[in-house]
């Protein structure tokens, strides 16, 4: 049995080093240890695991020696209380049961109507808009739309940017409370926990102010997804979701289901007009299969290149760039003994890139999912909604959504990208944190 590979017993560098670029982290360690190693943290440390097959064991074949890494566990619930994202056990599988309706296709396309109503009226809204646009700006608040949309069937009461801000801004402490030592040890000193609970008490009263009003009106004639889990029955208790739970989903929803879906129209639209010719390709097939009409819920599953691209975004960027997991019990992996209790760190992002399984890895090449080619990707190897029980509960809803923007943006915009580069956070998910510049003006040809 050999020793597992680790990084320097100076552990404080490892973790500003993580703190500071998570990305190029792992990617500098990954090229000294190899696909699994310890990112040795102090209190923090982490075994980080690359290799596909092994992640399989983690997430499907061995399921029942991990659950949710403490990351999710201590901090997620204080922003969204007892939500499926960050539970395990009896909880969240009642929960996943319960939820579980309102995601399958049969029911996305019964809201899918609305969706396109809110992306064709924020699209249009963008070209009114003084030039060029922040382009992650809009699409996080194109997103926070839909999603918004779609679990009250109404669009946003109030002020959506401050909605995103207290959001954001509350996450955002959490994260670095994970993440970073300085601001851990230094957290008491500043106002950053007060600010935090004033940000999480309006999230709350929003949406306490949501479910007050829909119990007091009901849910006649209404397909939302808040209708779906207020009424939703698990088979197997036959209970359902009280307030506090609701409120909880509620809050999970907002915070899985609008960053994610931002991050990759925005990664992804930096590689497709860098790819002038990739973005031609989608155009001419959004303009055969359907033209200058809005996309039907049909189309958008015929529309099989521009799913090749949103495929391609998904792994070049994975939104969702890594997940955690503790061990329950002490397993051997890959020929490595880890013991129970310590996190462990599967980045996709890592492993979408991992030059032994794709061909020209760091490149944009929306043709690597072509049915030609679909055989030589490694069935293990893509995993931008993850895989196992805990997969994505949320997958469909998000290509759906993908695969509308990118049709109403090729069928109404010319768009010039004013930006070279982006700067990257890895955090809860992989966001671009600098501005994407884009001069859009109505499609001339
Ligand atoms: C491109 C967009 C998205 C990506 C890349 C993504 C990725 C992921 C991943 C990787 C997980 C698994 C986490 C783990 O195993 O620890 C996850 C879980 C989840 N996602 Fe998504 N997601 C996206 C969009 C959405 C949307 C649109 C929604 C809802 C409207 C959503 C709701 C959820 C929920 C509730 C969970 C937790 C499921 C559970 O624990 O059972 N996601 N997502």
């Amino acid at each position: 049995m050999s020793s597992l590979p680790s990084t320097s017993r100076f552990w404080i560098k490892t973790a500003l080093e993580m703190a500071q670029d998570a990305m190029s982290t792992i990617s500098k360690y990954q090229a000294i240890h190899g696909d699994v190693f310890k990112l040795a943290m102090a209190g923090r440390t982490r075994y980080v695991v690359i290799d596909p097959d092994l992640i399989d064991e983690v997430l499907v074949r061995q399921k029942k020696k991990f659950q949710k890494s403490k990351t999710y566990k201590e901090l997620l619930p204080l922003l969204t209380g007892q939500g499926m994202i960050g539970t395990d056990g009896e909880h969240w599988r009642k929960h996943r049961r319960i939820a579980q309706p309102a995601f399958h296709k049969k029911y996305l396309a019964t809201i899918y109507e609305q969706k396109r109503k809110v992306v064709d009226e924020y699209l249009n809204g963008m070209l009114k808009q003084p030039q060029p646009v922040v382009w992650n700006h809009e699409m996080t608040m194109l997103t926070l739309h839909v999603v918004t949309q779609a679990l009250m069937g109404e669009g946003i009461k109030g002020d959506a940017q401050a909605i995103h801000k207290a959001m954001d801004g509350s996450l955002n402490f959490l994260i670095q409370m994970a993440l970073n030592p300085i601001v851990r040890a230094t957290e008491r000193f500043t106002n950053r926990r007060k600010e935090f609970y004033r940000q999480k008490n309006y999230i709350d009263q929003l949406v306490d102010s949501m479910i007050a009003t829909r119990r007091r009106e009901g849910n006649d004639g209404r397909y939302d997804l808040m209708a779906m889990l207020m009424t939703s029955v698990d088979e197997e208790t036959g209970e359902t979701l009280d307030d506090e739970a609701l409120k909880s989903e509620m809050l999970t929803i907002f915070l899985a289901g609008h960053e994610t879906s931002a991050n990759a129209m925005s990664w992804g639209i930096m590689s497709l007009l860098q790819q002038p010719e990739t973005f031609a390709r989608l155009r001419e097939e959004v303009d055969a299969v359907i033209g200058q009409e809005l996309p039907s819920f049909d189309q958008l599953f015929q529309l099989s290149y521009t799913r090749q691209v949103a495929d391609e975004i998904l792994r070049l960027n994975p939104p969702a760039w890594a997940v955690g997991r503790t061990v329950l019990e002490s397993i051997n992996l890959g020929g490595y003994d880890i013991p129970e209790g310590v996190d462990l760190i599967l980045p996709f992002y890592h492993l979408h890139r991992h030059p032994k399984y794709w061909e020209h890895p760091n490149a944009f090449d929306p043709d690597r999912f072509s049915p030609e080619r679909m055989d030589d990707i490694h069935p293990k190897a893509y995993l931008p909604f993850g895989s196992g029980p805990r997969k994505c509960i949320g997958n469909h809803f998000a290509i759906i959504e993908m695969l509308l923007i990118l049709a109403v943006v090729a069928q109404r915009f010319d768009l010039e990208l004013l930006t070279d580069t982006v700067k990257g956070q890895a955090t809860l998910t992989y966001r671009p944190v600098s501005d994407i510049m884009v001069r859009i003006s109505p499609r001339r040809a």
